[in-house]
């Protein structure tokens, strides 16, 4: 559901997050394996300076550490194989939407990527994960979506905060809205560094997120401001330069955070979750963390 009057006040907005129908969670992890993944075009500004910067070995360390945190908190995590052809299909989140629908089917949305550079990551990786069964459903229009980059669900309901303005397109919202059957209310970002949705909001549980303000216009930050009571702003620097907002809370009570961030660490420590770092030093060259390392199915 896709209903425009319903973002245009704070209370239409709390009511049209609050009505939205539980959503269970998604448990099962996605990550695509880094053996291909360098800087070989520049296509963000975290990119700039960084082609063939990546240290490979480095970034199979991280990468793996991170897929042994989600099984140790017991997610299941599917790897399908990288491409040489796709630098950055390592960056699982951007490729599919998955979703449930109407009939309590899994389901997955199919991205249209905004840059030429990553476009035919979505028909490789659909193809990888054919066997698994997922019914896929590609845009009728040819607009930009980039996946769980920019659409971020809202933890236990089914309401998706949309991202736009530097990959996906705010038009892609109704299409999204309409194929998936979920509420989708669109943010608008304006910070070049924070250029999807995934790296300036990190919802924690239906009340709390951790955000920062100076990513998004003024009316998309009251949108926040009135649909989650806890919204924590993290600091410029971390929030910008560290990836601390590109973290993972895949159980409402521990938080995967890109290492580096000590005041996002202790305000999620006061807040009671357990914090677990993770360095992404190698994915960071490449405008990335752990939330875009890995997409969740259904
Ligand atoms: N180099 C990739 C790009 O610019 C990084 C993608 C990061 N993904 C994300 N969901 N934030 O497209």
């Amino acid at each position: 559901m896709y209903t425009a009057s319903a973002f245009s006040d704070p209370a239409s907005l709390q009511a049209f997050v609050r009505d939205a129908p539980p959503r269970a969670p998604f448990r099962h992890v996605l990550m695509v394996d880094p053996a291909h993944f360098q800087v070989r075009h520049v296509i963000n500004p975290h990119m700039e300076g960084m082609i063939g910067a990546v240290d490979q070995e480095r970034a199979y360390d991280e990468w793996s550490a991170i897929k042994r945190a989600y099984e140790s908190l017991g997610f299941p995590v599917t790897v399908v194989e990288g491409s040489d052809d796709w630098p950055d299909i390592v960056f699982a989140a951007n490729q599919l939407l998955p979703y449930v629908d109407a009939d309590g089917k899994p389901a997955l949305v199919l991205s249209h990527m905004a840059k030429v550079e990553r476009q035919g990551e979505v028909a490789y990786l659909a193809e990888s994960l054919r066997p698994l069964g997922y019914s896929m459903h590609p845009l009728r229009t040819v607009l930009p979506l980039e996946g769980t980059g920019d659409a971020v669900w809202h933890p236990g309901r089914n309401l998706i905060w949309g991202g736009h303005g530097f990959r996906t397109d705010e038009s892609s919202w109704e299409e999204v809205a309409e194929i998936t059957g979920a509420r989708v209310v669109p943010l608008s970002l304006i910070h070049e560094h924070m250029y999807h949705l995934d790296v300036a909001l990190m919802p924690i549980d239906g009340n709390t997120a951790f955000s920062y303000r100076g990513a998004f216009d003024v009316e998309s930050w009251a949108r926040l401001v009135a649909a989650f009571p806890r919204l924590i702003e993290v600091p410029a620097s971390e929030a910008v330069e560290g990836f601390a907002l590109n973290g993972h809370c895949p159980d409402e009570k521990t938080l995967l955070l890109p290492s580096g961030n000590p005041e996002t660490r202790r305000l999620a420590e006061s807040l009671g979750l357990d914090v677990q770092e993770l360095p992404t030093r190698e994915f960071q060259k490449s405008g990335g963390s752990i939330f875009c390392l890995k997409n969740m199915l259904p």
